[in-house]
């Protein structure tokens, strides 16, 4: 019997890389130009692809809906779900930082940091054994703006070229965590349906 599966995919550039890596394979992805359906297969009907937010992939990998998933490893430490990572896909290589103002102290030792971030859930757990009293201050995009504004002191974001940072007159502070897409699945999946889930991995270029 063929073993079925089905796959949560971030929408938007990474999620469409992702799906790149399954062209040319027995899997491709068969989908019409410009689509709006969040439902795709193979023509086999082996997997089924699923697209959805980033931050809703490790939900519905954790409760099983979807037996893998493809996302981001920022999105992976933010959410902080039970789910197996079991593949570094080597793209979307970005790296968690801290940044501000070049002359701007951010270590403020009796005064409370102002940060900005998409990412709370992080930022907490950074600065958890630090002896720094924090302010998270949550935003859903254009971090950068918040020092500028004197919204916050620094943010806590991820950085692909710098680009976004240095038009902005902001420099990165500190190197946090190594980000880049991961392959993750169901922990019930990753052994139930390990025959295909092993098959994913050979096409996403896992050399085993
Ligand atoms: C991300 C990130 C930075 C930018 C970094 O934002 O939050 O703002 O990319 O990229 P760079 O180092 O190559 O300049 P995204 O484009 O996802 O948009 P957002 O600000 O709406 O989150």
């Amino acid at each position: 019997m063929v073993e079925k599966v089905t796959i949560a995919i971030a929408k938007g550039r990474l999620g469409e890389k992702g799906v790149e890596l399954f062209t040319n394979s027995e899997l491709e992805i068969v989908r019409e130009k410009k689509s709006r359906k969040l439902i795709f297969t193979d023509k086999n009907k082996e997997v089924k692809y699923i697209f959805v937010k980033p931050a809703d992939v490790v939900t519905y990998v954790e409760k099983g809906v979807a037996d893998l998933g493809i996302v981001g490893k920022d999105i992976i430490l933010e959410e902080n779900k039970d789910v197996y990572e079991i593949l570094d896909l080597d793209f979307g290589k970005c790296n968690f930082v801290i940044a501000g103002f070049k002359n701007g102290s951010y270590k403020k030792k009796n005064q409370t940091l102002r940060i900005a971030t998409k990412y709370t859930n992080y930022t907490q757990r950074v600065f958890e054994n630090r002896n720094q009293k924090i302010e998270i201050i949550k935003l859903n995009g254009s971090v950068e703006l918040a020092p500028l504004l004197d919204l916050s002191d620094v943010i806590v974001d991820i950085v692909e070229t710098g680009k976004t940072l240095k038009d902005n007159g902001l420099e990165v502070l500190e190197k946090l965590d190594y980000v880049s897409a991961r392959l993750i699945a169901n922990k019930a999946s990753y052994r139930f349906k390990y025959n295909i889930i092993k098959k994913i991995e050979r096409i996403l270029g896992v050399s085993e």
